[in-house]
């Protein structure tokens, strides 16, 4: 009487353990188990031969078989259908995955990126500011006077008749929004993208992107802008390089000055890069003047400062070699997929 009991059970483990590989073997299983002369029906027709007082155990015991074996018959149908693996073979843990491809960054973003990061180990921080900018923090503020050409319809991007709202012609906007809204010292980067009202060729864009710096703090000098723009350029373009300021004009600096580096390419000899002159432009640059500080109610008495901007556009352009501005706006991947960085 054991016998049968101990039968019953071991049919219970085998089916519990049972691992058909593929759809065949699964019907195997389903004629094994729960079919018209099945192993359950066998163990059914055992029951007569039990007594009486174990037959109620017993049938909980079939029922329990019954129950288990249609269970694991559902499951193995359902995993079966869902397309899993015919074979239950283990696969190779150790193969490599699935490779997803991979995109690479834009050149504009790459050379952003080096930017910011040689800057930021000299302190300067990142801030940013609105693409839409009103009259006082892209002119008014920085000193630019009523009949500047810049605030011209030509020139900018105007978003009100009233000429009040525009898109931000250059990253100086924040310059002010930082020293309105903070105390010196400050020393600040400004990433971002600006909008001139130009007609698109090679050299000359709509939007473009551009970083400014800005350094207010007490005592500081024309001597510590060119140093750190000797460091950039170094950094950024190899230790031999060297730095020429030409004097220049901008309505916020002053004295302002244009920011010129010997040629990386030929080493100030003269080649096409550099159109033969030996130095090429990399942005302007000049001492905060005084005005602008009064316009953000800073003591220009106490404080000083240096600002700076290039065009990120203009830096790429050199360090890739890049001969046509249009190239980073039109998303060709042939374009795009040669460059490769850490950054
Ligand atoms: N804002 C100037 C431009 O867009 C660049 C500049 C920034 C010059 C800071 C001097 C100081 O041309």
């Amino acid at each position: 009487m054991q016998e049968t009991f101990d039968k019953a059970h071991a049919v219970l483990e085998e089916i519990k353990n049972a691992m058909p590989a593929n759809a065949e073997e699964v019907e195997q299983f389903r004629i094994k188990y729960l079919g018209s002369k099945s192993v359950l029906k066998e163990l059914f027709g055992c029951m007569g031969q039990l007594p009486n007082e174990r037959k109620k155990e017993y049938g909980q015991l079939m029922n329990t078989l019954k129950a288990t074996a249609e269970g694991k018959l559902e499951e193995l149908k359902a995993g079966f259908e869902n397309g899993a693996s015919a074979s239950r073979e283990i696969p190779d843990l150790s193969a490599p995955g699935y490779q997803f491809p991979m995109g690479t960054r834009h050149p504009l973003s790459i050379v952003k990126n080096q930017i910011i990061d040689i800057f930021s180990r000299i302190g300067f921080v990142v801030a940013e500011g609105p693409e839409i900018e009103d009259d006082w923090h892209n002119f008014t503020a920085l000193n630019t006077p009523k009949d500047h050409p810049a605030r011209d319809m030509q020139d900018t991007f105007f978003l009100t008749e009233d000429k009040q709202w525009m898109l931000r012609t250059h990253t100086s906007s924040v310059q002010i929004r930082k020293m309105e809204s903070e105390k010196p010292p400050m020393r600040y980067i400004f990433p971002g993208r600006v909008y001139r009202n130009e007609t698109i060729s090679a050299r000359a864009h709509c939007t473009f992107h551009q970083v400014e710096g800005l350094y207010i703090d007490e005592n500081v000098s024309f001597a510590d802008l060119k140093q750190n723009m000797l460091f950039f350029a170094q950094e950024m373009f190899g230790r031999n390089v060297e730095v020429r300021f030409r004097p220049s004009f901008f309505p916020f600096t002053e004295p302002s000055a244009e920011v010129d580096i010997s040629c990386f390419v030929c080493g100030g000899k003269g080649c096409p890069v550099c159109k033969q002159s030996g130095w090429v432009e990399i942005g302007g640059c000049g001492m905060v003047d005084p005005a602008v500080m009064e316009n953000c109610r800073l003591d220009p008495t106490k404080y000083s400062g240096f600002a700076f901007g290039m065009g990120i556009e203009r830096i790429t352009m050199l360090k890739y070699r890049i001969n046509d501005l249009r190239l980073f706006f039109e998303n060709d991947l042939r374009f795009l997929r040669q460059f490769e960085s850490a950054f």
